[in-house]
């Protein structure tokens, strides 16, 4: 039963339909000692057989398309028993309608659960001792084999299908959400720099057209000079928040890049009274990130906190390792947030500062996200805010 074997290892293999079918005919002919073998399938309609493949079959099988409620095979589709017929009989020929002379012949139908998809045969020309019970029962086995083989080309197609269906439906939705955040950012935006425009059209008119001493003049186009740096610093956080990183991932001590923000940040800390007070974790391990990436990030964070503090407080830093994660939170004593506040943090353009451009925090989700990281915010009206960003120690980078 090698044979067999194979052919049942070649159908959970192979899932070149016409392949396989032909491979089921052929070792039907050999196993059961057959001079010709052939299978046939029935039509969408179920009222014609079509040939799948065979092996030596004689005319007109070989032409292949039958009347599936006539013949010997009509009959073992009706009957979905296998059937063996010793020497063909004349006489019968309008009833067997088109079948060709044979010695011996066997059909067997192909059975899936309740449902025929064929026939099976084997036959002979040539005298040959009959088909024993064994025969039959192998013929129907290979039969029912053959009838997976259809029933899995056909799931595995649909599957496939499925699949690219899948992929293009997964791409049109990413590309229509990307369309729809740039289309939100570019009403946004143009809504932002209009105010400013405004204002500087308007300066600019005045100091032209209107008879002004130097001084009022001088004002104006200072106030001009103002709006134009706001645009620049808009414009600046636009593309940052757009420009694809060149940055490379590297191991980095975080708590360095947390003692650079503050030394950067040292003099206005200072300035606004605020009392700083760091905790960070002795032996952290390295995180692999953009350094100047999070370096931005914090810097966001820190600022943000200290302009949250205008009449002076408290400001805590703090690193720690959480697991696989890397954790720094930054926890100020301001004015906090409102649920409706913390609702509209990370969109872009989000500020209630008169110089904000209210892309800090839009630009830092960006960062952290790619970085496969969180930012997590908790705070209450009054209660000051704490901002916690959790970076992955694994390596897999941005
Ligand atoms: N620590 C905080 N406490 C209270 N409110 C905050 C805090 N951090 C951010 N916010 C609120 O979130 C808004 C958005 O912050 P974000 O950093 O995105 O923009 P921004 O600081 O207003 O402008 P920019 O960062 O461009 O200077 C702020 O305007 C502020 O209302
Ligand atoms: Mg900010």
């Amino acid at each position: 039963l090698t044979t067999l074997r194979e052919v049942a290892l070649e159908l959970a293999n192979n899932l070149d339909l016409p392949v396989l079918l032909q491979q089921i005919a052929e070792h039907a002919a050999y196993l059961l000692n057959a001079y010709y073998s052939g299978l046939f399938l029935l039509d969408a309609e179920e009222l014609f057989l079509e040939l799948a493949a065979g092996h030596r079959l004689p005319a007109p099988w070989a032409e292949g398309r039958l009347r599936a409620d006539r013949g010997l095979m009509g009959e073992v589709l009706a009957t979905r028993r296998s059937i063996a017929v010793r020497d063909y009989d004349p006489r019968r020929e309008a009833e067997w309608l088109d079948q060709p002379p044979f010695s011996r012949f066997l059909a067997a139908p192909m059975v899936l659960r309740d449902r025929v998809l064929g026939v099976l045969i084997v036959g002979d020309h040539q005298p040959r001792p009959p088909f024993e019970e064994d025969d039959r029962w192998l013929l129907s086995l290979l039969a029912g084999q053959a009838a997976s083989a259809v029933e899995n080309a056909r799931l595995y197609q649909e599957v496939r299908q499925f699949a690219a269906q899948l992929e293009r439906s997964q791409a049109q939705l990413i590309q229509s959400e990307k369309l729809a955040a740039m289309g939100r950012l570019a009403a946004s935006l143009a809504h932002e720099i209009n105010n400013p425009l405004q204002a500087i059209h308007n300066c600019v008119r005045l100091a032209l057209d209107f008879p002004l001493s130097d001084e009022e003049k001088a004002k104006y186009l200072r106030m001009a000079d103002r709006e134009i740096k706001r645009l620049v610093h808009i414009v600046q956080r636009m593309l940052e928040f757009y420009r694809p990183s060149r940055g490379e991932a590297e191991a980095t001590d975080l708590n360095a890049l947390v003692e650079q923000v503050l030394a950067l940040t040292h003099k206005q800390i200072q300035q606004s009274k605020i009392a700083l007070e760091t905790e960070m974790a002795a032996d952290l391990p390295p995180v692999y990130v953009v350094a100047d990436q999070i370096m931005q990030v914090i810097l966001n964070l820190v600022v943000n906190a200290i302009e949250a503090m205008e009449a002076g407080g408290r400001l805590w830093v703090s690193t720690r390792r959480e697991g696989d994660d890397v954790l720094l939170s930054i926890r100020d004593t301001g004015p906090g947030l409102t649920p409706e506040q913390r609702s509209k943090l990370f969109e872009p353009f989000y500020t209630t500062k008169q110089t904000g451009t209210g892309l800090g925090l839009a630009v830092s989700y960006g960062i952290v996200e790619k970085h496969r990281g969180t930012i997590e915010v908790e705070s209450e009206p009054g209660q000051g805010a704490t901002f916690t960003i959790r970076l992955p120690l694994k390596r897999g980078g941005p």
